[in-house]
C-alpha cells in the first residue's frame, strides 16, 4: 500500500521543537526571494546562446512560452502551498498526496535543480568575476577560474560564503538578498531603458530564422530529444528552435517554485504564498521578454556573446560604462541565485530528514539561529565541490530536466489533493480544474521533449541511483514505516543531540 504522510501531521511537524524554523517572512519578502534566485545566469547568459544557436531574435518568443508554462506551473504550486505550508516544497506536497516513494522521488530530483543549479550558477559566478578583474587589469588564469578551470577558486569561495550566510539564518539571508535584489533590477531596467536608443530595426530581420541542419554534432544524443523520437531531420532555428530554445531559457524562470520552500517561515502562508510565487514570476517574465528584445535588437544575433551577451551588446554601441556595470549587476544578481538555491536545497534535504528519508541527526535545528546549520554546511560543501572541480555548464540542462519532472509531479498532485481531500481549506485555489494542471503537466512534458536526449539519458541514470537509495536505506528507515508520528516522537526524545 502507498505510504501517504496526512497533511495534518506534515503541518504537525512544523511544531517539533527540536525542528522548528522561526516565522519571520512576508509576502513582499517572499517576492523578493522569487525575483533574487529568478533573475540569474538565465538572462544575462542564456539569451545570448539561445538567441545565437537555436532561435534568433525570436529568442523573446521562447521567453514566453518558458514564461507560460511556469505560469501554468506556478498556479498549481500556488494551490499547494496555500493548502499545505511546510518546508520542502513539491516534496512535501507529493508526500501527502502521491505517497513516499513519489516524494522521494521528487526529493531526490529536486537536487538535480537546486544543488546541481547553484554550482552551475557558481561557475558562471565565476565567470563575470573574472571578467570584471580583467577590467581592472588583474585577471585569474583561466585554469583558476571561469568555467574550463582545474580549480574554481571564485566558484568554490561564493558557494562557501553563501553557506555562511545560510548558516546564520533566514533573517539575514532575506536582507542579504533584498540588497542585491534591488541592485539587480535597477541594472536589468537599465539594460531595458538604454538599450532601446540602440536599437536598430534591420536585426529583427529575420524574426523567426528559417530552419536549417545544425551545425557540428548536432545529431543524436545532442538533439532535442522530440527530433529523435519523431524522426524529424535534426535542425535548429525555425518555429522547432523556438521550442528548443523555451526548454533551455526555462532555466531563467527556475527558483519562483522556491519561494514555496520557505512556507513554513512565512508569518502568513496561505495569503502570502500565492501572491510571492505569482508575482515574482510576473516580473521576472516582463523583464525577459523586454530585455531579450531590446538585446537583439541592439546587436545581430549572430554576432551576440555566448558568455555575457548582455555587457557585450552595449560595448557593440560603445557603451563601454554601461558594459562594466551590468557585468557588476551580474555578479550581484548570480550571488543571490546561488544563496536562495541552496537555501531551497537544505529546506527540502530538512524536510526529507525529518520524515527520517535522510538520517535524523543531519536535520537538527541550531538553537539560537534557527536554521538546519548541518545539513546547510553539508549542502554547501557539495555544491562548492561540485562548482569548483565540474565543467558544470554542459549540465544546466540537466537541471532544466529535472525542475520540469517536478513541475508535472505537482501539477498531477493538484489534481489528486482534490480528490483525496476536498475538505481542507485552500486559500488559493487553481481554476479549471482538472484541465488546467493536466495542460501544465502536458507543457512541462512538451518542453522536457525538446531537450537533448543526453540530458535525458543523464537523468535516467540520476534517478536510478534515487531508487537504488531509496531501497537501500530510506524505505527502511521513514518515520511512517514506523508507525507514524507517535513512535518517531519516542525516538526523537531518545536522540537529544539529534
Ligand atoms: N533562474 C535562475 C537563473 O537564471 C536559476 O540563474
Amino acid at each position: 500500500m502507498a505510504r501517504i504522510k496526512s497533511v495534518e501531521d506534515s503541518i504537525r511537524d512544523t511544531e517539533e521543537p527540536d525542528h522548528q524554523l522561526k516565522k519571520n517572512l512576508s509576502a513582499l519578502d517572499l517576492t523578493v526571494f522569487g525575483v533574487g534566485v529568478i533573475i540569474g545566469t538565465g538572462i544575462f547568459v542564456l539569451t545570448g546562446e539561445v538567441a545565437k544557436t537555436d532561435a534568433g531574435p525570436a529568442v523573446a518568443i521562447s521567453f514566453v512560452v518558458a514564461g507560460i508554462v511556469c505560469g501554468l506551473a506556478a498556479l498549481c504550486y500556488a494551490e499547494f502551498a496555500s493548502t499545505v505550508p511546510v518546508a520542502g516544497s513539491a516534496y512535501t506536497f507529493s508526500y501527502a498526496t502521491l505517497g513516499e516513494f513519489i516524494a522521494w522521488i521528487i526529493g531526490w530530483d529536486l537536487v538535480l535543480e537546486l544543488a546541481l543549479g547553484a554550482a552551475t550558477v557558481s561557475v558562471g559566478w565565476s565567470e563575470y568575476l573574472n571578467q570584471l578583474l580583467g577590467v581592472i587589469g588583474i585577471p585569474l588564469p583561466d585554469s583558476l577560474a571561469g568555467e574550463n578551470a582545474v580549480v574554481n577558486i571564485p566558484a568554490i569561495a561564493i558557494a562557501l560564503i553563501m553557506t555562511g550566510v545560510l548558516v546564520l539564518g533566514i533573517k539575514l539571508s532575506s536582507r542579504v538578498t533584498s540588497v542585491i535584489v534591488a541592485i539587480k533590477v535597477v541594472i536589468v531596467l537599465l539594460v531595458i531603458v538604454v538599450g532601446l536608443f540602440y536599437i536598430k530595426a534591420e536585426n529583427y530581420s529575420p524574426f523567426i530564422p528559417p530552419a536549417k541542419a545544425p551545425e557540428g554534432d548536432g545529431g543524436g544524443l545532442a538533439a532535442p530529444l522530440v527530433q529523435t523520437l519523431f524522426g524529424f531531420a535534426p535542425s535548429t532555428f525555425g518555429v522547432g528552435g523556438i521550442f528548443a530554445g523555451a526548454a533551455i531559457v526555462f532555466f531563467a524562470f527556475i527558483g519562483f517554485d522556491i519561494v514555496a520552500t520557505a512556507a513554513e517561515e512565512t508569518k502568513n502562508p496561505k495569503r502570502d504564498l500565492p501572491r510571492g510565487i505569482l508575482g515574482s514570476l510576473a516580473v521576472c517574465t516582463l523583464l525577459y521578454v523586454a530585455v531579450s528584445l531590446v538585446v537583439v535588437g541592439m546587436q545581430n544575433y549572430q554576432d551576440l556573446s555566448v558568455a555575457a551577451p548582455l555587457a557585450e551588446a552595449f560595448k557593440s554601441v560603445g557603451l563601454s560604462f554601461f558594459s562594466s556595470l551590468i557585468s557588476v549587476g551580474a555578479l550581484a544578481g548570480l550571488t543571490s541565485v546561488v544563496l536562495i538555491l541552496m537555501l531551497g536545497q537544505s529546506r527540502v534535504l530538512f524536510a526529507m530528514s525529518r520524515d527520517r528519508l535522510l538520517p535524523p541527526a543531519i536535520g537538527k535545528v541550531h538553537p539560537k539561529w534557527g536554521t538546519p546549520y548541518r545539513i546547510s554546511i553539508g549542502t554547501g560543501i557539495v555544491v562548492a565541490l561540485l562548482a569548483g572541480f565540474l565543467p558544470i555548464s554542459a549540465l544546466a540542462e540537466l537541471v532544466n530536466i529535472g525542475t520540469l519532472f517536478a513541475f508535472i509531479l505537482v501539477s498531477i498532485g493538484v489534481i489528486v489533493l482534490r480528490r483525496t481531500r476536498p475538505d481542507l481549506p485552500r486559500s488559493f485555489r487553481v481554476p479549471w480544474v482538472p484541465v488546467l494542471p493536466i495542460v501544465s503537466a502536458l507543457a512541462c512534458l512538451w518542453l522536457m521533449l525538446n531537450l537533448p536526449g543526453e540530458t535525458w539519458l543523464r537523468f535516467v541514470i540520476w534517478m536510478v541511483l534515487g531508487l537504488v537509495l531509496y531501497f537501500a536505506y530510506s524505505h527502511r528507515h521513514s518515520r511512517l514505516a514506523k508507525g507514524g508520528t507517535g513512535e518517531r516522537r519516542e525516538e526523537v526524545a531518545s536522540h537529544p543531540q539529534g
